[in-house]
């Protein structure tokens, strides 16, 4: 199976009314664990890659690996994507090796720290999209920035701002979200509506005032064919705190977004899930208890097993949660060469004509 381009599959998506998580990855065992899953539940896949991930495996050593889980795997269609790209040059680059989808974080200026102005943010989304569509490939941009509305913004966000933000840029505006989207022609729109990056995202069980899926209903309704994208999505499972805690770690009690507010956006337009944190504890619990439960081990492999199969299991339980379970059978891949045609002519304008396989 040829890997998808990210608008194809969200156009299948949004018409079978389905959301696809999209997992991060560094490593052959995080791609292991997400195509198991995947294949257990038939289900499409999108992996996404952080800049952090790219210098971390190597660009050719990611190209390779979703080349080979490809041919591991021929029935399920896999987006690979960039996660976050900050300018140009890291989004093209991408594209050159072999990813089919792009995200042109443009909310944020190329430091990936400081708010950006609006009109930077439309210039660089727009010029990315213009130039990735040439090829083909599709972009996801970004509008307003993640962040608590609970108070300040944690450094381990990762990407994101630092501090107290100014509560407006928070919550994605649905107009400006109208104007963005026509401006731009991105395929997808990434909007900000409470969540954040990493473990420590809520300190309670979110409710509507920290968690504004109002907002996500409000942007739907006002753009219904656009797809829209969830960052900071992981759910910091209690079962994955306890493991971790248990076997040594000092997570302090904290809360990610609830599966079923996730299920609920997806009825209004979400249609990628962010989820990278739930990765990391997944596998994290695994190698503490490792470590604790046999300290003469060292054979990398006793480690990396169970931490493989604890993401998995992760994952099998989003693809079913969301919908996305059964899927992939069902996608006859379209080329990113026939993706860049209809772009050319017009056939694909922001994310309101599906593409369909012919
Ligand atoms: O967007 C944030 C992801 O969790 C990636 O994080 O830059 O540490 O790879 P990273
Ligand atoms: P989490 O930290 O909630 O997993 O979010 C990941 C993300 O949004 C990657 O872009
Ligand atoms: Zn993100």
């Amino acid at each position: 199976m040829a890997l998808i381009t990210l608008r194809q599959l969200l156009d299948h998506a949004a018409e079978h009314g389905y959301g696809v998580p999209a997992f991060n990855i560094n490593n052959m065992e995080q791609g292991l664990a997400i195509m198991e899953a995947a294949q257990a539940t038939d289900a499409p896949v999108i992996m996404q890659a952080s800049r952090g991930a790219r210098s971390y495996a190597g660009d050719i050593m990611l190209a390779k690996m979703i080349e080979a889980l490809a041919a591991m795997y021929p029935r399920i269609p896999i987006c690979m994507h960039q996660d976050h790209g900050n300018d140009e040059a890291t989004c093209l680059s991408a594209i050159r090796h072999g990813f089919t989808s792009v995200m042109m974080d443009g909310s944020l200026e190329a430091d990936g720290r400081t708010p950006a102005d609006y009109d930077y943010t439309v210039a660089i989304t727009a010029r990315v999209a213009g130039m990735a569509h040439w090829v083909g490939s599709s972009v996801e941009g970004e509008l307003d920035v993640l962040g608590a509305l609970e108070g300040e913004s944690e450094a381990e966000d990762g990407h994101g701002a630092t501090g107290r933000l100014d509560p407006s840029m928070l919550l994605t505006d649905p107009d400006q979200a109208v104007d963005f989207v026509r401006r731009t022609g991105v395929d997808a729109l990434a909007i900000a509506c409470g969540t954040s990056h990493g473990a420590y995202k809520f300190s309670r069980k979110p409710d509507g005032d920290i968690l504004a899926i109002g907002v996500i209903e409000a942007i739907h309704r006002r753009l219904p064919d656009t797809h829209l994208v969830m960052h900071g999505s992981s759910s910091v499972p209690q079962e994955l705190q306890d493991i971790i805690n248990r076997h040594g770690g000092e997570m302090p009690q904290t809360f990610g977004v609830p599966v079923e507010e996730i299920v609920r956006s997806i009825r209004h337009g979400v249609r990628k899930v962010n989820i990278d944190t739930d990765c990391r504890m997944a596998m994290a619990g695994q190698f503490r208890r490792v470590a604790q439960e046999s300290p003469r081990e060292f054979d990398p492999r006793k480690f990396l097993k169970p931490a493989m199969d604890a993401m998995r299991d992760m994952c099998r339980d989003r693809f079913e949660a969301f919908g996305t379970a059964g899927h992939a059978s069902s996608i006859r891949v379209i080329a990113m060469d026939e993706m860049a045609t209809r772009y050319a002519s017009g056939a694909l304008d922001a994310a309101a004509t599906p593409a369909k396989a012919a």
